[in-house]
């Protein structure tokens, strides 16, 4: 059985004619970029997760650095986050000249501890940047009940949740309706649907949605699509600072058929996630993914955790030398040379800090998470002979003790 398999990609996205087809209709309408393939893509995307506005952006950075102007952080201010995040997470705060305060996260979801986060706040918090990691939707009503105590607005770093649920109020509702202020997704290919590249503002906030749109466009005062359905000129002006931060009509148009196959996608990702759970239960030196039972995972990634005893980079190794990519579990941002101690803080006061660059004690979960952390490859289309192939591999691979020297 396993001869056959020649390799196996860490993610692929599903796409085909559909897709193709709607770049083709974009391409041949002669309207390329935020038209009115943007104004239907978000009306459906809106629809989909139950948000009063959607709005498209470029990327999913850049809707975080939107959703950050707009709940008013400012130069100097604080925001609570995590560091165990891709780095655009943290990227987003400084690009307004903030400072990232990293908490810890929880060992079994990779997410945000709420209870380490009161501690992380001081007089200049101005905001708390969650993120659902890897599609795992975060402790929302732990982190909503703190934030509101201390009259904090919640952005969500959605990135990976797109098709995620979370049990509220009784009734499962989708990551991004929003449940806090604001929640930004991502279109980049290695998420659960993809534009190519491209970002999704969700709020129940109409004031942030118009304020996302003129941003969006260098602060222009007049779209695009209602200076050119005007019987009358218009001169259109420029009250604000703005940006180019647009999403095309054919990336749009691409998105829509993405989102159609939406369901499809995560019922599948599902089935092969529990597939997993399955196969590899009783393989020793393998931690598995835990979902609380509130949430239900878009599995974007499927994430294995080595105990200590066995090497993540032999692992790793071994696997690819049989075909099969991996990745390193997620990132730290403070262990980044981008990331000197001036640009973040672990929340404890300069002076009583003993950080290191890229060593924190406060954040040993998440340094720990990286360290010892292997993403398995999971996409729509992936057999379940391949997925076979994979936990074969995986079972062996995983058993590369670390290199231990006694002395005598
Ligand atoms: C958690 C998280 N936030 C933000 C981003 C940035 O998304 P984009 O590449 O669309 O800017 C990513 C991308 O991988 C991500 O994983």
């Amino acid at each position: 059985m396993s001869e056959k398999i020649q390799s196996i990609p860490i993610a692929k996205p599903w796409m085909g004619e559909a897709e193709a087809e709607a770049a083709s209709r974009a391409i041949m309408s002669g309207w390329v970029t935020q038209g009115p393939e943007v104004a239907a893509f978000e009306q459906e995307f809106a629809t989909y997760v139950g948000a009063n506005h959607a709005c498209a952006v470029s990327n999913c950075t850049t809707a975080l650095h939107l959703a950050l102007l707009a709940v008013g952080v400012q130069p100097g201010d604080e925001v609570i986050t995590v560091s165990h995040s891709y780095i655009a997470t943290a990227n987003s705060i400084r690009y307004c000249g903030a400072i990232p305060v990293f908490v810890d996260i929880e060992p079994q979801t990779y997410n945000i501890n709420p209870m380490l986060i009161e501690d992380a706040l001081s007089d200049r918090t101005r905001a708390i940047l969650i993120v659902h990691q890897i599609g795992m939707p975060c402790n929302l009503k732990a982190i909503l009940d703190i934030a509101h105590r201390h009259g904090l607005p919640v952005v969500e770093d959605a990135a990976c949740a797109i098709g995620s649920e979370i049990l509220w109020n009784g009734q499962w509702e989708k990551i991004g309706k929003p449940h806090g202020d604001i929640a930004c997704f991502s279109f980049h290919p290695r998420k659960v649907i993809s534009t190519g590249d491209g970002g999704m503002l969700t709020t129940n906030n109409p004031q942030w949605d118009k304020q996302f749109r003129l941003w969006r466009q260098h602060g222009m005062s007049v779209p695009d699509t209602v200076r050119h359905g005007a019987k009358q000129v218009i001169f259109e002006s420029y009250p604000m600072l703005g940006y180019n931060y647009r999403m095309t009509d054919i990336q749009a148009a691409v998105g829509r058929e993405q989102l159609k196959r939406l369901p499809e996608i995560v019922e599948r990702r599902r089935y092969l996630a529990q597939r997993y759970q399955e196969k590899l239960q009783d393989v020793p030196g393998l931690k598995l993914p835990t979902e609380p039972s509130w949430a239900k995972s878009n599995w974007q990634s499927f994430c294995v955790r080595l105990t200590e005893r066995y090497d993540q980079l032999q692992a790793m190794q071994r696997m690819l030398d049989a075909g099969i990519a991996t990745r390193r579990g997620i990132m730290c941002v403070h262990r980044e040379s981008a990331y000197q101690t001036e640009a973040w803080s672990c929340g404890v006061e300069p002076k009583a800090c003993e950080c290191q660059v890229g060593k924190c004690d406060r954040l040993s979960e998440s340094e720990q998470a990286q360290d010892h952390t292997v993403l398995l490859p999971l996409f729509h289309q992936m057999t379940e002979q391949e997925q076979d192939y994979v936990v074969e591999v995986l079972k062996v691979a995983c058993q590369v003790k670390e290199v231990t020297f006694y002395l005598p």
